[in-house]
Protein backbone atom coordinates (compact mmCIF):
# COMPACT_ATOMS: atom_id res chain seq x y z
CA UNK A 1 0.00 0.00 0.00
CA UNK A 2 1.49 3.48 -1.14
CA UNK A 3 2.08 5.45 2.01
CA UNK A 4 2.39 9.63 2.75
CA UNK A 5 6.09 8.79 2.79
CA UNK A 6 6.01 7.79 -1.26
CA UNK A 7 3.57 10.66 -2.35
CA UNK A 8 6.11 13.03 -0.28
CA UNK A 9 9.04 11.58 -2.27
CA UNK A 10 6.84 12.28 -5.43
CA UNK A 11 6.37 15.70 -4.87
CA UNK A 12 9.80 15.66 -4.09
CA UNK A 13 10.10 15.65 -7.55
CA UNK A 14 8.13 18.18 -8.98
CA UNK A 15 10.10 21.76 -9.24
CA UNK A 16 8.19 24.51 -7.91
CA UNK A 17 7.33 27.27 -11.11
CA UNK A 18 8.34 29.73 -8.79
CA UNK A 19 11.61 28.55 -8.12
CA UNK A 20 13.43 27.50 -4.75
CA UNK A 21 13.33 23.61 -5.27
CA UNK A 22 10.57 21.05 -5.15
CA UNK A 23 6.95 21.70 -4.06
CA UNK A 24 7.80 19.38 -1.30
CA UNK A 25 10.61 22.05 -0.22
CA UNK A 26 8.78 25.17 -1.08
CA UNK A 27 5.25 24.15 1.17
CA UNK A 28 3.34 24.34 -1.75
CA UNK A 29 2.05 20.93 -1.70
CA UNK A 30 0.37 20.12 1.95
CA UNK A 31 -1.89 18.34 3.84
CA UNK A 32 -1.00 14.92 1.92
CA UNK A 33 -3.54 11.88 3.00
CA UNK A 34 -3.58 8.18 1.54
CA UNK A 35 -6.44 6.14 2.52
CA UNK A 36 -6.66 2.59 2.17
CA UNK A 37 -8.03 1.73 -1.04
CA UNK A 38 -5.38 3.77 -2.66
CA UNK A 39 -7.34 6.90 -3.08
CA UNK A 40 -4.75 9.85 -2.68
CA UNK A 41 -5.54 13.77 -1.25
CA UNK A 42 -3.64 17.00 -1.19
CA UNK A 43 -3.37 20.44 -1.31
CA UNK A 44 -1.57 22.31 -3.91
CA UNK A 45 -1.16 26.45 -3.22
CA UNK A 46 -0.94 27.65 -6.26
CA UNK A 47 -0.35 31.68 -5.14
CA UNK A 48 1.42 33.69 -7.65
CA UNK A 49 1.49 32.14 -10.63
CA UNK A 50 -1.42 32.74 -13.42
CA UNK A 51 -4.18 30.14 -14.36
CA UNK A 52 -1.52 28.29 -17.09
CA UNK A 53 0.97 27.74 -14.42
CA UNK A 54 -1.37 26.64 -11.90
CA UNK A 55 -2.94 24.32 -14.02
CA UNK A 56 0.04 22.89 -15.70
CA UNK A 57 1.61 22.21 -12.30
CA UNK A 58 -1.94 20.51 -10.99
CA UNK A 59 -1.42 18.61 -13.71
CA UNK A 60 2.47 17.70 -13.18
CA UNK A 61 1.42 16.73 -9.21
CA UNK A 62 -1.58 14.61 -10.23
CA UNK A 63 0.70 12.74 -12.52
CA UNK A 64 3.82 12.23 -10.39
CA UNK A 65 1.22 10.73 -7.60
CA UNK A 66 -0.30 8.79 -9.83
CA UNK A 67 3.05 7.07 -10.27
CA UNK A 68 2.99 6.30 -6.92
CA UNK A 69 2.46 2.48 -6.79
CA UNK A 70 -0.43 1.43 -4.77
CA UNK A 71 -2.10 5.20 -5.67
CA UNK A 72 -5.64 4.51 -7.48
CA UNK A 73 -6.44 7.94 -7.66
CA UNK A 74 -5.28 11.66 -6.90
CA UNK A 75 -7.34 14.30 -5.81
CA UNK A 76 -5.58 18.27 -5.68
CA UNK A 77 -7.56 20.73 -3.90
CA UNK A 78 -5.89 24.03 -5.22
CA UNK A 79 -5.87 27.10 -3.21
CA UNK A 80 -5.03 30.59 -3.81
CA UNK A 81 -5.27 33.70 -2.41
CA UNK A 82 -6.53 35.37 -5.32
CA UNK A 83 -9.83 33.62 -4.43
CA UNK A 84 -9.86 35.21 -0.80
CA UNK A 85 -10.09 38.99 -0.11
CA UNK A 86 -9.30 41.50 -2.51
CA UNK A 87 -6.95 43.91 -1.91
CA UNK A 88 -7.65 46.86 0.44
CA UNK A 89 -9.55 44.17 2.60
CA UNK A 90 -6.81 42.92 4.71
CA UNK A 91 -8.15 41.79 7.96
CA UNK A 92 -6.86 40.53 11.20
CA UNK A 93 -6.24 36.55 12.22
CA UNK A 94 -8.53 36.50 14.76
CA UNK A 95 -12.32 36.38 14.44
CA UNK A 96 -14.24 38.82 16.11
CA UNK A 97 -15.76 36.81 18.45
CA UNK A 98 -13.42 36.13 21.58
CA UNK A 99 -12.68 32.45 22.07
CA UNK A 100 -13.61 31.53 18.37
CA UNK A 101 -10.24 30.95 16.21
CA UNK A 102 -11.95 30.56 12.77
CA UNK A 103 -15.83 31.29 11.82
CA UNK A 104 -16.70 28.87 8.56
CA UNK A 105 -19.89 29.80 6.72
CA UNK A 106 -21.92 27.09 4.83
CA UNK A 107 -23.52 28.96 2.07
CA UNK A 108 -25.65 28.51 -1.46
CA UNK A 109 -27.36 30.91 -3.64
CA UNK A 110 -30.15 28.16 -3.83
CA UNK A 111 -32.40 26.50 -1.48
CA UNK A 112 -32.95 22.73 -0.67
CA UNK A 113 -29.42 21.72 -2.11
CA UNK A 114 -28.21 20.10 1.13
CA UNK A 115 -26.82 23.04 2.73
CA UNK A 116 -27.57 22.33 6.31
CA UNK A 117 -26.56 18.65 5.70
CA UNK A 118 -23.39 19.50 4.51
CA UNK A 119 -22.73 22.16 7.66
CA UNK A 120 -23.91 19.32 10.38
CA UNK A 121 -21.91 17.02 8.44
CA UNK A 122 -18.71 19.34 7.96
CA UNK A 123 -19.26 20.10 11.94
CA UNK A 124 -19.06 16.80 12.79
CA UNK A 125 -16.40 15.64 10.73
CA UNK A 126 -14.07 18.46 11.73
CA UNK A 127 -14.70 17.10 15.60
CA UNK A 128 -14.01 13.10 14.14
CA UNK A 129 -10.58 15.39 13.55
CA UNK A 130 -9.76 16.31 16.40
CA UNK A 131 -11.46 20.28 16.25
CA UNK A 132 -13.66 21.66 18.81
CA UNK A 133 -16.34 23.07 17.17
CA UNK A 134 -19.79 24.83 17.29
CA UNK A 135 -22.51 24.47 14.65
CA UNK A 136 -24.95 27.53 14.56
CA UNK A 137 -27.95 27.49 12.81
CA UNK A 138 -28.65 31.08 10.73
CA UNK A 139 -31.79 30.04 9.04
CA UNK A 140 -34.21 31.75 10.60
CA UNK A 141 -36.80 31.14 8.14
CA UNK A 142 -36.55 27.50 7.73
CA UNK A 143 -34.38 26.24 11.07
CA UNK A 144 -33.12 22.16 10.72
CA UNK A 145 -30.42 22.28 13.36
CA UNK A 146 -32.94 21.43 15.72
CA UNK A 147 -34.16 18.41 13.33
CA UNK A 148 -30.59 17.07 12.09
CA UNK A 149 -29.50 17.04 15.66
CA UNK A 150 -32.26 15.97 17.70
CA UNK A 151 -32.41 19.13 19.83
CA UNK A 152 -35.91 19.96 21.45
CA UNK A 153 -37.00 23.30 22.98
CA UNK A 154 -35.58 26.47 24.11
CA UNK A 155 -31.98 27.56 24.34
CA UNK A 156 -31.04 27.67 27.85
CA UNK A 157 -29.91 31.18 29.48
CA UNK A 158 -27.17 31.02 32.29
CA UNK A 159 -25.59 34.43 33.28
CA UNK A 160 -27.15 36.40 30.93
CA UNK A 161 -25.72 34.46 27.92
CA UNK A 162 -27.18 31.45 25.45
CA UNK A 163 -26.33 28.32 26.03
CA UNK A 164 -25.42 25.76 23.14
CA UNK A 165 -26.39 22.25 23.64
CA UNK A 166 -24.14 19.59 23.09
CA UNK A 167 -24.66 16.46 20.57
CA UNK A 168 -22.66 14.18 19.64
CA UNK A 169 -19.42 16.05 20.51
CA UNK A 170 -19.78 19.41 18.95
CA UNK A 171 -21.99 22.63 20.24
CA UNK A 172 -25.21 23.71 18.58
CA UNK A 173 -27.06 26.53 18.89
CA UNK A 174 -30.43 27.18 16.52
CA UNK A 175 -32.91 30.43 15.41
CA UNK A 176 -35.05 27.08 16.18
CA UNK A 177 -34.27 27.39 19.73
CA UNK A 178 -35.55 31.09 20.03
CA UNK A 179 -38.81 31.01 18.80
CA UNK A 180 -41.74 28.28 18.95
CA UNK A 181 -41.41 25.61 15.95
CA UNK A 182 -45.36 26.02 15.31
CA UNK A 183 -44.92 29.74 15.05
CA UNK A 184 -44.23 31.15 11.50
CA UNK A 185 -41.33 33.82 11.86
CA UNK A 186 -41.89 37.42 10.04
CA UNK A 187 -38.90 38.80 11.44
CA UNK A 188 -38.12 41.82 8.85
CA UNK A 189 -34.33 41.81 7.04
CA UNK A 190 -32.36 43.85 9.39
CA UNK A 191 -34.07 42.32 12.56
CA UNK A 192 -33.19 38.83 11.30
CA UNK A 193 -29.45 39.89 10.80
CA UNK A 194 -29.12 42.11 14.01
CA UNK A 195 -30.54 39.01 15.64
CA UNK A 196 -27.86 36.12 13.67
CA UNK A 197 -24.89 38.70 14.45
CA UNK A 198 -25.81 38.40 18.53
CA UNK A 199 -26.26 34.94 18.49
CA UNK A 200 -22.64 34.36 17.54
CA UNK A 201 -21.66 37.18 20.01
CA UNK A 202 -23.15 36.34 23.33
CA UNK A 203 -23.80 32.68 23.39
CA UNK A 204 -21.76 30.85 25.65
CA UNK A 205 -19.57 28.91 23.37
CA UNK A 206 -16.58 28.82 25.58
CA UNK A 207 -12.99 28.08 23.73
CA UNK A 208 -13.96 26.87 20.00
CA UNK A 209 -11.21 26.20 17.46
CA UNK A 210 -14.06 26.85 14.69
CA UNK A 211 -17.44 27.76 14.61
CA UNK A 212 -19.77 26.24 11.57
CA UNK A 213 -22.96 29.01 10.45
CA UNK A 214 -25.69 27.02 8.25
CA UNK A 215 -26.99 30.68 6.68
CA UNK A 216 -29.77 30.11 5.08
CA UNK A 217 -30.19 30.35 1.79
CA UNK A 218 -29.42 33.45 -0.87
CA UNK A 219 -27.33 36.00 -1.20
CA UNK A 220 -29.97 38.76 0.36
CA UNK A 221 -29.38 40.95 3.35
CA UNK A 222 -28.85 38.86 6.41
CA UNK A 223 -26.03 37.28 4.25
CA UNK A 224 -24.49 40.41 3.41
CA UNK A 225 -25.12 41.72 7.16
CA UNK A 226 -23.26 38.35 8.77
CA UNK A 227 -20.25 38.60 6.18
CA UNK A 228 -19.95 42.12 6.95
CA UNK A 229 -20.40 42.37 10.51
CA UNK A 230 -18.98 38.95 11.57
CA UNK A 231 -16.53 38.51 9.12
CA UNK A 232 -16.31 35.11 8.46
CA UNK A 233 -12.12 33.19 8.09
CA UNK A 234 -13.95 31.44 4.91
CA UNK A 235 -17.45 30.44 3.02
CA UNK A 236 -18.04 27.08 1.74
CA UNK A 237 -20.50 26.78 -1.13
CA UNK A 238 -22.90 24.27 -2.01
CA UNK A 239 -24.30 23.38 -4.74
CA UNK A 240 -26.10 20.82 -6.74
CA UNK A 241 -24.67 19.92 -10.20
CA UNK A 242 -27.13 21.32 -12.39
CA UNK A 243 -27.26 24.48 -14.22
CA UNK A 244 -29.92 26.37 -12.29
CA UNK A 245 -28.30 25.65 -8.58
CA UNK A 246 -24.79 26.60 -10.01
CA UNK A 247 -26.06 29.84 -11.28
CA UNK A 248 -26.86 30.43 -7.89
CA UNK A 249 -23.69 29.04 -6.57
CA UNK A 250 -21.74 31.56 -8.72
CA UNK A 251 -23.78 34.73 -7.16
CA UNK A 252 -23.02 33.76 -3.72
CA UNK A 253 -19.21 33.15 -4.69
CA UNK A 254 -19.19 36.79 -6.10
CA UNK A 255 -21.10 38.17 -3.16
CA UNK A 256 -18.84 36.42 -0.75
CA UNK A 257 -15.74 37.92 -3.18
CA UNK A 258 -17.63 41.77 -2.97
CA UNK A 259 -17.30 41.52 0.64
CA UNK A 260 -13.85 40.25 1.32
CA UNK A 261 -14.80 36.84 2.59
CA UNK A 262 -12.25 33.70 1.44
CA UNK A 263 -14.31 31.16 -0.23
CA UNK A 264 -12.64 28.21 1.13
CA UNK A 265 -14.17 25.95 -1.69
CA UNK A 266 -17.33 24.58 -3.52
CA UNK A 267 -18.88 21.22 -2.71
CA UNK A 268 -21.40 19.17 -5.28
CA UNK A 269 -24.18 17.41 -3.24
CA UNK A 270 -26.55 15.36 -4.51
CA UNK A 271 -24.32 14.19 -7.20
CA UNK A 272 -25.40 10.88 -8.95
CA UNK A 273 -27.80 8.49 -7.21
CA UNK A 274 -26.71 5.18 -6.51
CA UNK A 275 -30.18 2.45 -6.63
CA UNK A 276 -29.89 0.34 -3.91
CA UNK A 277 -31.70 -2.40 -5.52
CA UNK A 278 -29.49 -2.82 -8.83
CA UNK A 279 -26.61 -0.57 -8.10
CA UNK A 280 -27.16 2.00 -10.86
CA UNK A 281 -25.85 5.15 -10.65
CA UNK A 282 -27.87 7.46 -12.78
CA UNK A 283 -27.41 11.01 -12.76
CA UNK A 284 -30.55 12.60 -11.98
CA UNK A 285 -28.68 15.99 -11.38
CA UNK A 286 -26.35 15.73 -13.86
CA UNK A 287 -22.60 15.02 -12.56
CA UNK A 288 -19.60 17.00 -11.98
CA UNK A 289 -21.01 20.39 -13.12
CA UNK A 290 -20.10 22.11 -9.56
CA UNK A 291 -16.56 21.19 -9.74
CA UNK A 292 -16.05 22.66 -13.22
CA UNK A 293 -17.52 25.68 -12.28
CA UNK A 294 -15.38 25.71 -9.09
CA UNK A 295 -12.61 25.59 -11.89
CA UNK A 296 -13.78 28.54 -13.79
CA UNK A 297 -14.43 30.29 -11.13
CA UNK A 298 -10.80 29.88 -9.72
CA UNK A 299 -12.18 28.37 -6.27
CA UNK A 300 -10.94 25.24 -4.97
CA UNK A 301 -13.69 22.33 -5.17
CA UNK A 302 -13.64 20.08 -1.75
CA UNK A 303 -15.56 17.40 -2.47
CA UNK A 304 -18.49 15.29 -4.22
CA UNK A 305 -21.45 13.98 -1.90
CA UNK A 306 -24.11 11.73 -3.93
CA UNK A 307 -27.52 11.58 -3.56
CA UNK A 308 -27.65 8.42 -0.89
CA UNK A 309 -30.11 6.94 1.71
CA UNK A 310 -27.38 6.91 4.37
CA UNK A 311 -27.54 10.94 4.23
CA UNK A 312 -31.05 11.24 4.47
CA UNK A 313 -31.57 8.42 7.05
CA UNK A 314 -28.93 9.72 9.34
CA UNK A 315 -30.43 12.94 9.00
CA UNK A 316 -33.80 11.85 10.01
CA UNK A 317 -32.68 9.93 12.92
CA UNK A 318 -30.40 13.05 14.12
CA UNK A 319 -27.15 11.09 13.69
CA UNK A 320 -23.65 12.31 11.68
CA UNK A 321 -23.80 10.20 8.70
CA UNK A 322 -21.12 7.00 9.57
CA UNK A 323 -19.58 4.43 7.56
CA UNK A 324 -18.51 4.65 3.77
CA UNK A 325 -20.84 7.75 3.26
CA UNK A 326 -18.54 9.75 5.94
CA UNK A 327 -15.61 9.48 4.22
CA UNK A 328 -16.33 12.46 1.97
CA UNK A 329 -17.34 15.02 5.01
CA UNK A 330 -13.71 13.62 6.34
CA UNK A 331 -12.73 14.47 3.22
CA UNK A 332 -14.28 18.22 3.09
CA UNK A 333 -13.21 19.05 6.42
CA UNK A 334 -9.69 18.33 5.48
CA UNK A 335 -9.65 21.14 2.96
CA UNK A 336 -11.30 23.45 5.47
CA UNK A 337 -8.35 22.37 7.98
CA UNK A 338 -5.59 23.00 5.44
CA UNK A 339 -7.46 26.19 3.58
CA UNK A 340 -8.45 27.92 6.40
CA UNK A 341 -5.61 27.20 8.23
CA UNK A 342 -6.84 25.26 11.78
N1 LIG B 1 -26.54 13.77 -0.41
C1 LIG B 1 -27.81 13.59 -0.03
N2 LIG B 1 -28.42 12.40 -0.19
C2 LIG B 1 -29.72 12.24 0.17
N3 LIG B 1 -30.48 13.18 0.72
C3 LIG B 1 -29.92 14.39 0.92
C4 LIG B 1 -28.55 14.66 0.56
N4 LIG B 1 -28.29 15.95 0.90
C5 LIG B 1 -29.42 16.45 1.44
N5 LIG B 1 -30.39 15.53 1.45
C6 LIG B 1 -31.80 15.69 1.92
O1 LIG B 1 -32.34 16.77 1.16
C7 LIG B 1 -33.19 17.58 1.98
C8 LIG B 1 -32.71 19.04 1.97
O2 LIG B 1 -31.46 19.13 2.59
P1 LIG B 1 -31.07 20.36 3.55
O3 LIG B 1 -32.17 20.68 4.49
O4 LIG B 1 -29.73 20.07 4.11
O5 LIG B 1 -30.96 21.50 2.44
P2 LIG B 1 -30.75 23.08 2.64
O6 LIG B 1 -29.95 23.55 1.47
O7 LIG B 1 -30.21 23.36 3.97
O8 LIG B 1 -32.22 23.58 2.53
P3 LIG B 1 -32.76 25.08 2.89
O9 LIG B 1 -32.38 25.90 1.72
O10 LIG B 1 -34.21 24.88 3.05
O11 LIG B 1 -32.06 25.51 4.13
C9 LIG B 1 -33.15 16.93 3.36
O12 LIG B 1 -34.24 16.09 3.49
C10 LIG B 1 -31.87 16.12 3.36
O13 LIG B 1 -31.93 15.01 4.23
MG1 LIG C 1 -30.99 24.57 5.55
Amino acid sequence: MAVKDDVMAALATVADPAGGGSIAATGRAAGVVVKQDGHAGLVLAVDGLDRTAAERLQAAVEAAVQRVPGVSAARIILTADRAAAPAGSARPKETTVPGIRKLVAVASGKGGVGKSTVAANLAFALARAGQTVGLLDADIYGPSVPTLLGIEGRARVENDRLQPETRHGIKALSMGMMTDPNKAIVWRGPMASSALVQMVEQCDWGALDVLVIDLPPGTGDVQLTMAQKLKPDGAVIVSTPQDLALIDARRAVAMFGEVGVRVLGVVENMAGYCCPNCGHVSDPFGHGGAEAEARTMGVPFLGRIPLQMAVRTASEEAQPVSGEAATVFDEIARGVIVTVGL
